[in-house]
């Protein structure tokens, strides 16, 4: 029970998010999950930062922004500027990717570096230290509503192992497919953050859906 949970507002319903965020800042949600895609790096285009505008003067909850695009290290201050609490660069997009974690954590920002489903944890032996949190990708970037990939419980148990060796408290995110029952064996596994998007907004009472993903 000390995970904690990030809604991702990518399946929130849009013409009301100010209620939405409400809604969240009402729940027991930890954080609010933020996903801002190019059209480029990921097969979609999302929201950009005008909509971040909105949801920093709304949200009361930390910020924990997920970018799927191409050449983040561009848009550090713009995402500082947003308030975010946690910036997520995908490890994917960044030739150097020690340097733009050092300019993340310059700017006033947590930093953590996220992982497709086919890059393997073991990529971020040499980082991995510098990291506030790893992003591991629990389906493939780009879309919400999508189907769980079941290998990505062992990259979370690999992960930990690297993460309890190096005597570090890097924080380990999931993103992607994650409902009860993947949220249970996720966190067995040793994950610390549960990202739901789908699962959240698209149930009867997504406050309950909040409470039973904190409660697992
Ligand atoms: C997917 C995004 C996720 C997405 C998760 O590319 O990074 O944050 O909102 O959605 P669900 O929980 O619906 O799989
Ligand atoms: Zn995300």
């Amino acid at each position: 029970m000390n995970h904690k949970v990030a809604p991702s507002i990518l399946s929130a319903n849009f013409l009301n998010l100010g209620k939405e965020i409400e809604m969240l800042n009402e729940s027991e949600a930890d954080w609010i999950h933020i996903d801002v895609m190019d059209g480029v790096f990921v097969p979609n285009i999302s929201f950009g930062f005008p909509v971040l505008d909105f949801v920093k003067k709304t949200a009361r909850k930390p910020l924990d922004v997920h970018l799927m695009i191409v050449e983040p290290q561009k848009f550090i201050s713009e995402v500082a500027a947003t308030g975010a609490y946690m910036m997520n660069v995908h490890y994917e997009a960044c030739t150097h990717l020690h340097r733009v974690v050092q300019e993340i954590k310059k700017a006033g920002m947590k930093a953590a570096v996220t992982l497709n489903p086919h890059t393997p944890v073991l990529l971020l032996e040499d980082i991995l230290a510098d990291l506030d949190m790893v992003l591991l990708m629990t389906v493939n970037p780009g879309f919400g509503g999508q189907k769980f990939i079941v290998h990505s419980i062992e990259k979370v148990a690999v992960l930990k192992e690297m993460i309890l060796k190096k005597n570090l408290s890097t924080l380990i995110e999931v993103d992607g497919g994650v409902n009860l029952e993947t949220g249970k064996q996720l966190i067995e596994a040793g994950a610390d953050v549960l990202v739901a998007g789908n699962f959240v907004f698209s149930s009867n009472n997504p406050k309950d859906t909040i409470r039973q993903l904190k409660n697992l």
